[in-house]
């Protein structure tokens, strides 16, 4: 399976449990992440708690997938420790590594948005009693997917210039 091809964003699952050996590979493709000046000032929280997942849904209103799936992962990032500005690229590339490793590993997965969304990134790091400097970015949901349909195709050579825009 050519993984980059084929994630898509999944929002159906079973309640099958995510493994263990599987959820760390998707951790370690995680930490892999590059980060502005390496300051890999990313952490990453791990989810399984069915109450936990309704307060998330309670919060989130384009993250009620939650409700249905295994797990999630609360992707956070230390603003004492990121480089400048750059803690939102830093955990965008982890956010996008834990989504094609769960890919590789057979799960489904969503990136819900946190950060950009100054209300609910509230709400979470109150959920989760994080210190001020921890800021939620973003939710991955895995689990074992029900949707069948193909990922979209976003190939368009129209998106690619060669050496200069016009
Ligand atoms: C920054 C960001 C935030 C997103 N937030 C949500 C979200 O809150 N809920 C959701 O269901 N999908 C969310 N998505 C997934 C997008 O809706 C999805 O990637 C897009 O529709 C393209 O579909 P695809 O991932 O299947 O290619 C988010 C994606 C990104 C990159």
């Amino acid at each position: 399976m050519d993984v980059l091809l084929e994630r898509k964003s999944v929002r159906n699952y079973t309640n099958e449990d995510v493994k263990q050996e599987d959820l760390e590979y998707i951790l370690r493709a995680a930490m892999s992440a590059p980060t502005a000046r390496n300051t890999r000032c990313y952490s990453f929280l791990v989810i399984k708690n069915k109450e936990t997942h309704k307060k998330i849904a309670q919060i989130h209103r384009a993250a009620q997938m939650i409700l249905e799936a295994p797990l999630a992962i609360l992707v956070v990032g230390d603003e004492d420790k990121a480089y400048e500005k750059y803690l939102p690229q830093d955990c965008a590339a982890a956010t996008q590594n834990i989504l094609l490793a769960a890919t590789a590993k057979g799960y489904g997965s969503v990136w819900c948005g946190i950060y950009s969304n100054e209300e609910r990134a509230k709400a979470i790091e109150k959920l989760f009693d994080l210190p001020t400097n921890i800021k939620a970015f973003s939710i991955v949901v895995i689990g074992k997917s029900t949707d069948n349909r193909p990922p979209k195709n976003g190939w368009d050579p129209e998106k690619t210039k060669y050496e200069k825009w016009k």
